[in-house]
């Protein structure tokens, strides 16, 4: 048996489609588009590549994109001065943080700091407090992916054993929370879990977010499983190669064999993250304009 690969690119590209759609309709509605603002703080490489995806598929989505790039000397108080200003802004729907910020501003005073209507990360202790129990919030972009790419794919998840390997804020709980609201019955693994192996080995769903590269053999998962792959790690170069292949957590290769489906590294969650920050902007901004947010976001 060969798994089939879960195609999290075309997925993704699918849902911006729907959300650009939408975002014309909100247009029409509202008489503005929905706005999204990313604040990048110092000039990390990988931050920045990540912002300038954000702001073009904002504007292409047919959004609003404020950019804010602050030097990596910024304050803490100026910085919080700038989200207090963009929590007052009407023309902004939506507020990322980029992270990781410089050593010495604080991530939690500054989450905290954005007003959680606006907090399309879904990263405030208020969102996860609504996710824990239950109320409509912003559920963090790449656990809700994933649940998307896992119920397109396998319908009910009633009942299934579903293994979450990590527990993050930004991944592992939140995406633990979203498959116990959709009653599958779920592990959460770490690093200090016994006999790993045996955990997984029961599991119909393995989602791995620990960001260890191929950490979890094929080996140890149950025939037919759904593995959902979240880690992007970049191995050392091999010989005669610049730069190093990215893997995700799964030994894929090996799990090919064994799973009856699973995400690849590149092309798999990864896509779907930036899609879902659309898909959260233009709920937020429905939110905010007083507007029932349409169904099919
Ligand atoms: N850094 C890496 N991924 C993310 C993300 O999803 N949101 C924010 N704010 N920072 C990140």
């Amino acid at each position: 048996m060969t798994a089939e690969r879960i195609d999290g690119k075309a997925f993704a590209a699918l849902l911006r489609e729907r959300v650009g759609a939408l975002a014309g309709q909100f247009e029409q509605k509202a008489g503005r588009k929905a706005g999204l603002a990313v604040v990048l703080v110092g000039e990390d490489p990988a931050s920045q590549v990540y912002v300038r995806s954000k702001h073009k598929a904002t504007v292409a989505a047919g959004m609003e994109s404020f950019e804010h790039r602050l030097p990596v000397d910024t304050s803490e108080a100026d910085l919080l001065a700038l989200v207090e200003q963009l929590n007052a802004d009407d023309a902004v729907d939506g507020i990322l943080v980029q992270l990781p910020l410089p050593d010495h501003l604080d991530e939690q005073s500054v989450i905290a700091s954005i007003s959680p209507d606006k907090d399309v990360d879904g990263f405030h202790v208020t969102n996860a407090g609504r996710l824990a129990v239950g109320q409509n919030g912003f559920v963090p972009c790449t656990p809700l992916g994933c649940m998307m790419l896992l119920t397109d794919r396998l319908g009910d998840l009633s009942g299934l054993e579903a293994v979450v390997i990590g527990r993050s804020n930004i991944v592992g709980k939140p995406m633990a929370q979203l498959l116990l609201d959709a009653n599958a019955t779920v592990t959460i693994a770490h690093s200090r879990t016994k006999d790993l192996p045996s955990v997984v080995k029961r599991a119909d769903i393995v989602v791995a977010a620990v960001g260890r590269a191929e950490m979890v053999k094929a080996e140890w998962l149950k025939e037919g499983a759904t593995v959902i792959d979240v880690g992007i790690n970049r191995l050392p170069p091999a010989e005669g190669e610049e730069k190093g292949r990215l893997v995700g957590d799964v030994d894929y290769a090996g799990a090919e064999g064994i799973a009856a489906a699973i995400t690849p590294v590149p092309g798999g969650v990864g896509p779907m993250t930036i899609a879902v920050l659309l898909r959260n902007t233009l709920v937020a901004a429905h939110r905010n304009a007083g507007l029932e947010v349409p169904q099919s976001l």
